[in-house]
């Protein structure tokens, strides 16, 4: 959880717990209203404009967009994403130069912000996030309707791990804090 120069004492707990598995437990389901919640989060984080380019492709193990999203994992998602609770398709409202669709720019960027929030409102509800690109995106666009000016960027799983998982902290590795700073 912790990288090498030791724990970040003062980081939010919420920040400092989070972590994204690859393992999720099968038999839990998310209360009535945690969907809902989900996507509050995702709703009310900022972007360019206040131009909000962002839609969710929702599926809940189980039902029928869950089956449909499935079947366009890659085999390295599909090991273990279909056990989460949730599956979600993350969609960005692209800039498509030349035409007159409503657009952001930043669409990309905005869209990684909602899924931040979703994913941090989904830690305190005790519940793990592991946002992934490995599935096939134009079978998804396909599979949904999802029109040319839409993109579909990234999946979520979302879900509990069994008890006692923990992080393979050795695959966690992180950049040191003063390589963050551009000196110029
Ligand atoms: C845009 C994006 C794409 C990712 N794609 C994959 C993926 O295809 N497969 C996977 O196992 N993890 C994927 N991840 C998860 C990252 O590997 C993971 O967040 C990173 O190793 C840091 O680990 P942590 O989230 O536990 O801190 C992705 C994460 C992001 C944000």
């Amino acid at each position: 959880m912790h990288d090498a120069d030791g724990a970040p004492h003062r980081l939010h707990p919420l920040l400092a717990a989070r972590w994204s598995p690859t393992v999720f437990d099968a038999g839990h389901e998310l209360e009535p209203g945690d969907v809902e919640l989900l996507l509050e989060a995702a709703r009310w984080a900022p972007s360019a404009g206040n131009s909000q380019p962002w839609a969710f492709v929702v599926g809940r193990r189980g039902d029928e967009t869950h089956a449909r999203l499935v079947r366009h994992l890659a085999r390295s998602s599909a090991r273990w994403a279909p056990s989460a609770s949730l599956l979600v398709a993350n969609l960005a409202h692209r800039h498509v130069e030349g035409t007159d669709w409503d657009y952001s720019e930043f669409s990309a960027y905005d869209l990684g912000q909602a899924v931040a929030h979703m994913t941090l409102q989904a830690a305190s509800m005790g519940l793990f996030v592991r946002q992934f690109r490995a599935f096939d995106r134009a079978g998804v666009a396909a599979e949904f309707g999802v029109p040319e000016h839409w993109e579909v960027t990234t999946m979520a799983a979302i879900g509990r791990t069994p008890p006692g998982t923990t992080p393979d902290d050795t695959t966690r590795g992180r950049r040191a804090l003063d390589d963050l700073r551009w000196d110029g």
